[in-house]
């Protein structure tokens, strides 16, 4: 049986709450991305990475690509946003982060929320700046339109089923 370890950062909770529902689903030994360097990433033969889209980047993922051989791994990257998991939203991520390696991984967009009440001082700074000039944006789109009223405040539009895939995939692997 092979094993997995999945490393994840999370700045506001969402992505930990995803980690929490695969980890319901599968056995899988898990470590933030902050403490990655006390575990032995060579006696595993999946690592699942997830993290946060801030400002269309894949928090950490720059780290991960230097620590983990994506040649010699099955490595499954999922990442969480605010917006709708939508074509037109995921491919601009997979073109923003993946580009250099979109063939050697699985990729899974989970969509989340904002939560401002755990956001860092200056996180929510940035997200206020955002936030103002999406709604100045002249010819907006319907999804910017969407987009520029929801992220006034916080909310929560994630949910477990949408781990179903990925946990799916980890099952075939572990075999
Ligand atoms: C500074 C900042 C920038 C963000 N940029 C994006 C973005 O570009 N696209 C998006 O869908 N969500 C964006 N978000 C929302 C986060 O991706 C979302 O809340 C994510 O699930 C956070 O994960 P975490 O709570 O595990 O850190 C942003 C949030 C912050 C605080």
């Amino acid at each position: 049986m092979k094993s997995a370890l999945i490393i994840y950062r999370s700045k506001t909770g969402f992505t930990k709450k995803y980690v929490d529902w695969i980890l319901e689903d599968v056995t899988c030994s898990v470590t933030t991305l902050d403490k990655v360097k006390m575990v032995d990433i060579d006696q595993h033969d999946i690592i699942i990475y997830g993290a946060g889209v801030h400002a269309g980047f894949i928090s950490g993922l720059k780290k991960i690509k230097k620590l983990v051989s994506f040649d010699d791994k099955k490595v499954i990257i999922f990442a969480t946003g605010a917006a709708p998991n939508a074509e037109d939203i995921v491919k601009p991520i997979i073109d923003n982060n993946l580009a250099d390696c979109i063939s050697k991984v699985d990729f899974f967009y989970f969509e989340s929320g904002i939560n401002y009440e755990n956001m860092s001082f200056a996180s929510r700074g940035i997200m206020k700046t955002f936030s103002k000039m999406l709604s100045n944006k002249r010819d907006k789109t319907e999804a910017e339109k969407e987009m520029s009223e929801v992220i006034k405040s916080s909310f929560d539009n994630s949910k477990k089923e949408y781990v179903g895939p990925l946990t799916a995939l980890v099952k075939e692997y572990i075999g």
